[in-house]
């Protein structure tokens, strides 16, 4: 199974307000991860930012015609049909491959993003670079004892955005 985490985030690696917000990121951030969302058809979040979207207005996944994994260690309420829940990183992937990808995207937040990579699960990273600087908030990574070589693979220039995209070394 191939990991695609993408995340859009500031220059200093915040990719949420310390309230979770998330207007610092411009709107085409959001297309982009709808679009990539749904050429893959499957993508994975944390508990917390499926909670988090969940009360957004503008921007929510319900509408992504893609398969959505929530990661969670607890139990969780009814969800709706394009939903699946998973207790691990390592059961999200085996649920989507039982669906028939072979390809996910994970789409954080810094917690999961955290599992996933210290578990050696992720073979790709996109990073959209907002023009913005925080100095609190949510890390891309939450705290944990990890590292990983990256070999960059590609970058683009997109408005305002610098998109980079690495391969993770294995
Ligand atoms: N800028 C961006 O591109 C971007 C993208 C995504 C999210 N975000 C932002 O990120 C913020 C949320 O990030 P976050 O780090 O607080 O939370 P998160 O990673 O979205 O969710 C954390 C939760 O996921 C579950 N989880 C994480 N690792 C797990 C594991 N190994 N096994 C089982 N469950 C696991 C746990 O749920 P339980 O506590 O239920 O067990 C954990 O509390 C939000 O503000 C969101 O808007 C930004």
């Amino acid at each position: 199974m191939k990991v695609i985490l993408y995340m859009a985030q500031t220059i200093n690696g915040i990719i949420a307000r310390e309230n979770y917000n998330e207007d610092f990121l411009s709107h085409q951030n959001w297309n982009i991860f709808v679009t990539l969302a749904e050429d893959i058809g499957c993508f994975i979040v944390g508990k917390k930012t499926y909670e988090v979207v969940k009360k957004w207005e503008k921007y929510n996944f319900d509408s992504l015609n893609a398969k959505k994994i929530i990661v969670s260690r607890g139990k969780m309420s009814k969800l709706k049909n394009s939903y699946i829940y998973a207790h691990s990183p390592k059961e999200a992937l085996d649920k989507a491959f039982e669906l028939g990808f072979r390809k996910v995207l994970l789409a954080g937040g810094g917690t999961l993003n955290s599992s996933f990579i210290k578990a050696g699960l992720v073979d790709e990273i996109i990073l959209n670079i907002e023009p913005f600087v925080l100095g609190r908030g949510i890390r891309i990574f939450s705290e944990e004892a990890f590292e990983n070589k990256l070999q960059l693979r590609n970058v683009k220039k997109l408005n305002g955005i610098v998109q980079l995209h690495y391969k993770v070394r294995k």
